[in-house]
């Protein structure tokens, strides 16, 4: 095969189609739906979202009370799976943490199902699946970050919507509305994002008929890495260590000078801005008022225009989101497991796409290693050599 076939990293190959989301890198526009995500994120309670994300309709009020009824039941970590979080090392990276916590859920909401055919469940059954660990990843995710800080579980609050219990979960107390806002729009943009690294490992995984459980612990895998969703935890690594504005320029011309990658810059598909950063960024100066800490916003701006003026690469959703999540109270290491709780309405969007209309992913690869050789002695069997016949070639 010709070098020129291979399309490294897949870029720009449009692998299937999809009604679920639209990114526009031309216009810089992300749709969910048809919907304009900053439009969404501006309007809607997360909930609402993650119902029109599945379903392809926004809710009525009626169909909104009857979904966030639903989720509340769900909302309860197990003792299961609180135990098997509780087994694992304080020193775990939450990320995870969250994957083996989806991948005990699995194999007890998958048990009995009796062979790899029945474990993949109706449509009915992995919708309700999709909300089932939409409505139980907030209390995971919250129970990692306060049993690293030796702080014992909070339960659910009924009177709460998705983002304030979140909010409730994490910290034991409630938030503050512009918080609460903050953080729901931050929801909202994590949501969802086309043929994303991880959202096409959940369809791969899914292509193969294996379930949605499956699914989503690969796709966790794969949003663990910085080039992906580990790039939130990597840009306030990144704010750490530069201190304050004063020090960007002389940080960033060593980091340069090493051939570093700045987390929170660059995407494979925007590359004049990424649609969300905006919307993202307005979120962040709310907080930066509203919890009184300008220099934050000073170092953020400062370290973008140095950065753009010197590269033209411009930051992502993940750039304005780091710093928001830790004035928020989130210590680092729990960022990338937010956009685990926000994308899970995605990848379980795209799952269900797959399974309903499913082709099983199988690209080709382009050898490049050793000429054909053999182990000195053996006798091959030649049978094993002959090449078969196709029934219908055959008869053709
Ligand atoms: C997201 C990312 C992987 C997209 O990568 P891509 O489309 O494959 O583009 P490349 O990595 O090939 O980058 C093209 C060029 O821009 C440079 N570049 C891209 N992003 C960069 C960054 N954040 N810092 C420094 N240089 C960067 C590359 O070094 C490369 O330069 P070269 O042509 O001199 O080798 C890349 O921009 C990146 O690593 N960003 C940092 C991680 C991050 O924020 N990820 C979250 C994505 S939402």
């Amino acid at each position: 095969m010709a070098d020129t076939d291979i399309k490294k990293g897949l870029a720009g190959v449009v692998a299937d189609e999809t009604a679920i989301s639209k990114v526009n890198p031309e216009t810089n526009s992300l749709l969910y739906r048809g919907y304009p995500v900053q439009e969404l994120a501006a309007t809607q309670p997360f909930e609402a979202v993650a119902y029109l994300l599945w379903h392809g309709e926004l809710p009525t009020e009626e169909q909104l009370a009857g979904f966030r009824a639903e989720e509340r039941k769900h909302r309860a970590l197990s003792p299961v799976v609180k135990d098997a979080i509780d087994r694992l090392p304080l020193d775990t990276h939450p990320m995870d943490e969250v994957r083996t916590a989806v991948s005990v859920i699995g194999a007890i909401e998958t048990a009995g199902t009796g062979n790899v055919l029945d474990a993949v469940g109706t449509p009915e059954e992995n919708l309700q699946r999709s909300l089932q660990l939409f409505a139980v990843l907030p209390a995971i995710v919250s129970y990692g970050q306060r049993r690293r800080r030796g702080e014992a579980l909070v339960e659910s609050r009924d009177d709460l919507d998705y983002a304030a219990n979140f909010l409730w979960l994490t910290f034991g107390e409630e938030a503050d509305p512009v918080v609460v806002d903050a953080f729901n729009r931050s929801m909202i943009l994590y949501a969802e994002h086309s043929f994303n690294a991880s959202t096409f490992t959940a369809r791969v995984i899914t292509s193969t008929l294996s379930d949605l459980y499956s699914a989503v612990v690969g796709a966790i895998g794969a949003l663990k890495g910085p080039l992906h969703g580990g790039a939130n935890e990597a840009v306030m690594h990144i704010f750490d260590e530069i201190g304050s504005a004063d020090n960007v320029v002389e940080w960033l011309d060593a980091a340069l000078a090493e051939k570093r990658k700045i987390m929170g810059f660059g995407h494979r598909v925007y590359k004049r801005g990424d649609s969300r950063v905006p919307t993202m960024k307005a979120a962040l100066d709310t907080l930066v008022a509203h919890y009184d800490r300008p220099e934050v916003a000073e170092l953020y701006t400062k370290l973008e225009d140095e950065f753009v003026s010197r590269k033209g690469i411009y930051p992502n959703l993940d750039y304005p989101s780091g710093p928001a999540y830790n004035l928020i109270g989130y210590d680092t290491l729990t960022f990338t497991p937010l956009f685990i709780a926000a994308r899970i309405t995605g990848w379980t969007a795209h799952i269900l796409e797959q399974q309903a209309s499913n082709a099983l992913i199988r690209p080709l690869s382009a050898y490049n290693g050793a000429d054909e050789r053999h182990i000195e002695g053996y006798v091959p069997d030649t049978a094993a050599l002959d090449v078969q016949e196709r029934p219908e070639e055959a008869a053709g």
